[in-house]
């Protein structure tokens, strides 16, 4: 009964109090969860109809100073196999994947050293001169406002850096004492500020996180009001610390979606690989819990295994065109169809 009071405040206000949110996820029951995904996935067409956007992501290095507690390409990980794709590789995949109707490109990477302001601004700047109806999107971590400021003035649309927990007491168990909260915090309000269309996100279901924390990061997400939130389940990787905790669940995470989906009807939400990566039909049930993007891989088939970011993850003996096509078909299945589109937020 509070549940459902609550549900209907949240679709016409769009908006809960902490203690709602908590409520919320720790009392959810099954027909919760089915209203709930009724009326995000009834916001979700109502905005963006029966569209589900592509973004094209290219993985093009693994190398990564950080040492993120949870992450397969930390830099304690000795086993993990690094690589660096060329200026040239990238702008061969983004050609690729501009043949096959991807008109988003996301250059995503491990916090390299070698990933210069320079060396990364004349790859947009590149990458925006072949194809200048696509636009393109950074997600290489943590830098300095100057140097977010540098990749915008090349040409940089869109920045995606997770939050990864709006809990700076959660934050602190799933990182080294290296890395901070307020850093964190301080990125993604430069990155808006320099006029950035901004994604934060986080994982389900990662160690210690409590149904609090998940309410602190719904309560973060209605005030910033990003422009995207990219979630995921954590799924365990085999040589990082967390190699023996529970991965997060289908469930929570759809949950979740659909409640994102309500505080912000126009947010962009992909159905992450993770998602798919528990689930065969993950991704097909985070599009019908309220998500409204997918993000295949472009990067080559030689590399892809090594962007091991957890165990078991999908796709990384598909070519582009397959997963193009193997994710167009999954969306028909559900009355859906991939855009050829920048996917720009309405
Ligand atoms: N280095 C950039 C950054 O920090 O934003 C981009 C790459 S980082 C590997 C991309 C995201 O992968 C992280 O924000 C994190 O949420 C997610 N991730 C890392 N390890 C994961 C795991 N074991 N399970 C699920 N997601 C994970
Ligand atoms: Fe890659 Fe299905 S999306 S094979």
């Amino acid at each position: 009964m509070i549940h459902e009071l609550l549900i209907d405040q949240l679709a016409e206000e769009h908006a809960l109090s902490l203690e709602g949110y908590e409520q919320l996820i720790a009392g959810r029951t099954p027909e919760s969860a089915i209203r709930l995904a009724d009326l995000a996935r009834a916001e979700c067409e109502r905005v963006y109809g029966d569209v589900v956007y592509t973004r094209g992501l290219i993985e093009f290095t693994n190398y990564c100073k950080n040492d993120c507690l949870y992450c397969g390409i930390r830099s304690g990980n000795s086993e993990c196999r690094r690589y660096r794709l060329t200026v040239e590789q990238i702008m061969q995949c983004a050609d690729e994947g501009y043949d096959l109707g991807f008109r988003t490109f996301v250059l995503q990477g491990g916090e390299d050293p070698a990933t210069t302001d320079e060396w990364l601004g004349a790859v947009v700047g590149m990458l925006k001169r072949a194809h200048p109806d696509c636009a393109v999107t950074l997600s290489v971590g943590e830098r300095s406002r100057q140097s977010y400021a540098r990749l915008r003035e090349a040409g940089a649309d869109r920045y995606l850096l997770r939050h990864e927990t709006a809990s700076p007491s959660h934050y602190r168990k799933l990182h080294p004492r290296s890395m901070s909260y307020d850093n964190r915090m301080r990125c993604l309000q430069d990155l808006r500020d320099l006029g950035y269309t901004v994604g934060v996100g986080f994982m389900v279901g990662s160690p210690f996180q409590t149904a609090a924390d998940l309410a602190a990061d719904l309560k973060f997400i209605e005030g910033f009001k990003p422009e995207m939130c990219g979630i995921g389940p954590f799924v365990p990787h085999h040589a990082t610390p967390f190699s023996g905790f529970k991965g997060g669940t289908v469930e929570l995470t759809c949950y979740l979606l659909s409640i994102i989906r309500l505080i912000q009807p126009n947010i962009l939400l992909p159905a992450t690989t993770a998602l798919g990566t528990i689930d065969p039909e993950g991704r097909e049930r985070g599009i019908l819990s309220g998500a409204n993007v997918v993000m295949p891989n472009l990067s080559p088939v030689e590399v892809r295994a090594d962007y091991e970011l957890y165990d078991n993850k999908i796709c990384t003996g598909e070519e582009a065109a397959e997963c193009r096509g193997c994710l167009g078909a999954r969306m028909i299945s559900i009355g859906r169809r991939l855009a050829v589109d920048r996917g720009d937020p309405k």
